[in-house]
């Protein structure tokens, strides 16, 4: 069990001026901020990120959809921080998370779907590190 997960505020949440929210939501959960930045990805840098779902039908979309904006992308710290994360999210599509988590408010559907959670410890290094150096992580 790791302490860190990775989350990225998407382009969808981050236009519509919910960054505020849901880094508030994300603290008050008992989540220490360790790195953050706002960035906008190329296409190239989005289709990187998600390169394990390169095979997937809706990995064009996703990957023209995160390059869309500005997002917000941060290290997290907590005890069982990536499974508390996805609790604290709800799932991938909005319409099955339970109320209250942050896709359930936040979110518009499975593609546009607010932020982004590490799915494992392994995946949460990788992709922390994809975008913060080692002095970036306090
Ligand atoms: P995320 O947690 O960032 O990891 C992979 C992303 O792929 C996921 O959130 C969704 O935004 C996206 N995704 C998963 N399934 C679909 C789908 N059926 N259609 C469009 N996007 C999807």
């Amino acid at each position: 069990m790791s302490n860190r997960t990775f989350t990225m505020i998407k382009p969808d949440a981050f236009s519509k001026g919910h960054s505020g929210d849901i880094l508030s939501m994300i603290e008050r959960a008992g989540f220490r901020i360790v790195a953050m930045k706002k960035t906008l990805l190329s296409e190239q840098k989005a289709g990187e990120f998600y390169a394990v779902h390169r095979e997937r039908p809706f990995y064009g979309e996703l990957v023209e959809f995160m390059s869309s904006g500005p997002i917000v992308a941060a290290i997290l710290e907590k005890d069982n921080a990536v499974a508390d994360f996805r609790k604290l999210i709800g799932a991938t599509d909005p319409a099955k998370a339970d109320d209250g988590t942050i896709r359930k408010l936040y979110a518009e559907n499975v593609g546009k779907n607010a932020v982004h959670g590490s799915d494992s410890d392994e995946n949460a290094a990788i992709e922390g590190a994809f975008f913060f150096s080692g002095t970036e992580q306090w």
